[in-house]
């Protein structure tokens, strides 16, 4: 079975729990999952990556020749930078809302992990180009597809976002709306499922990858509005190197087509 989706209740609460592992710093054995041996190359140059890999298509664990394996489009863009610098890549799944500190206390290099450019993120640490789009979505229960078709009608509702995500502050933004704000994608979708919150705001490519795979729920018209609706790199405040680096893998990939390739592909997986 290698796929995360088609997920009842149950398995959902048992991928939460097994993704969940990586809410508290643990490192994921992503070195090997990267496809790089890091045990055979000690001394290379490593580059780590940190992410929050609750995120179809951006990045997600999904079972690869038996084994659990992050995968997605910014699992490829890393891989990219780190070849292009001759580096072995070591993948870090950690809480979303732990990413920019982990960057500013160096525990790891980058965070790529769909992240939105706003003020206070561009103050903290140094942010690349962008390098893709996306809109936001609203995602509830099937039955209320209707009733929360505007972003009017979202006022005074139980709402799930994700902690310390700009979805949160959106979220804060809507007149009365009550928050639960969890760690994981899934635990939020758990919610939702057992009517806990009656709707969650997400970005649209990620809303579309849970709704192909659960059950019971639907996107809604409602239109939320991001500051910016583009994702960006994260490197430690002052690692200009390291940016200009990824500027220039970012580059060439756009120019390549190549992360209109990898979206492609890592959404076809996600949906699968
Ligand atoms: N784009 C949103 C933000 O930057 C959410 C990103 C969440 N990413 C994740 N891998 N869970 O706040």
């Amino acid at each position: 079975m290698n796929k995360w989706g088609k997920l009842s209740l149950g398995m959902l609460l048992a991928a939460g729990l097994m993704a969940g592992c990586g809410n508290n710093n643990t490192d994921n054995n992503a070195a090997a999952d990267s496809g790089a041996n890091a045990g055979a190359e000690a001394a290379a140059k490593t580059l780590v990556l940190g992410t929050s890999a609750d995120f179809p298509p951006y990045e997600f664990h999904q079972v690869v020749d038996g084994k659990d394996t992050i995968v997605g489009f910014d699992i490829d863009i890393a891989k990219d930078i780190a070849a292009d610098m001759g580096a072995v890549l070591v993948i870090k799944d950690l809480s979303f809302d732990s990413l920019l500190n982990e960057l500013s206390s160096g525990r790891v290099d980058m965070v790529i992990s769909g992240l939105s450019p706003n003020p206070e993120r561009a103050e903290a640490v140094g942010l690349s180009d962008i390098y893709y789009k996306a809109e936001q979505a609203v995602v509830v229960r099937e039955a209320d597809k209707d009733k929360f078709a505007t972003m009017d009608s979202l006022k005074g509702i139980k709402l799930g976002v994700q902690t310390g995500s700009i979805q949160e502050d959106i979220a804060k933004g809507i007149e009365g709306a009550q928050l639960t704000s969890l760690s994981k994608i899934s635990e939020i979708v758990m919610q939702l499922q057992s009517n806990r919150v009656d709707a969650s705001i997400m970005e649209g490519p990620v809303a579309k990858a849970f709704v192909k795979n659960v059950e019971g729920l639907a996107i809604t018209d409602a239109k939320p509005e991001a500051e910016d609706d583009g994702y960006v790199i994260g490197v430690k405040k002052g690692n200009d190197e390291l940016l200009d680096q990824i500027n220039t893998t970012l580059k060439r990939l756009d120019s390549e087509g190549k992360i209109d390739e990898y979206v492609a592909a890592a959404s076809e997986l996600a949906e699968k």
